[in-house]
């Protein structure tokens, strides 16, 4: 049991949630002459995520540790920000395209760790992760210009 490996899978995991959670929270609560597109795009990229919140904490189990679930632990261990205030429009996408860029830093710690462990069946997964939120960045970036 790798136990660097799974308190940095713990906070990769805990950051993806906590992107998830904005990314709905922003889809609920946006407003302005782009509603209709915007409500899409954060339902587009909240859906994708939460889509792989399970195996996440599936992976983490099989590492051999627990994978967290609460609002307490979330905040302990979640390296993206937790946002409590309905902002304007300009500002939400630019608030998650800068969390999707940091997804994928924390996911590449994360991912480098589990190569070093041998680990593959979860680096492989990382990687995907790595991707995804690489191309809701692109989605988020070409909606801000
Ligand atoms: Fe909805």
């Amino acid at each position: 049991m790798n136990e660097n490996l799974i308190k940095a899978a713990k906070i990769g995991f805990a950051s993806q949630f906590t992107f998830y959670l904005k990314a709905a929270f922003f889809h609920w609560n946006v407003e302005g002459i782009n509603f209709q597109e915007l409500h899409a795009l954060f339902e587009t990229i909240y859906t994708e995520v939460y889509g792989t919140v399970d195996e996440f904490a599936e992976k983490i189990r099989t590492l051999g540790g627990y994978a967290p679930g609460s609002n307490s632990r979330f905040n302990v261990l979640s390296t993206i920000e937790d946002e409590t205030q309905v902002l304007p429009a300009e500002q939400m996408i630019q608030e998650l395209l800068n969390d999707a860029d940091h997804m994928v830093i924390v996911l590449k710690k994360v991912y480098d760790m589990a190569e070093e462990a041998g680990e593959h069946g979860f680096s492989n997964f990382l990687a995907e992760r790595m991707d995804a939120f690489r191309k809701h960045a692109w989605m988020l970036r070409a909606t801000a210009k």
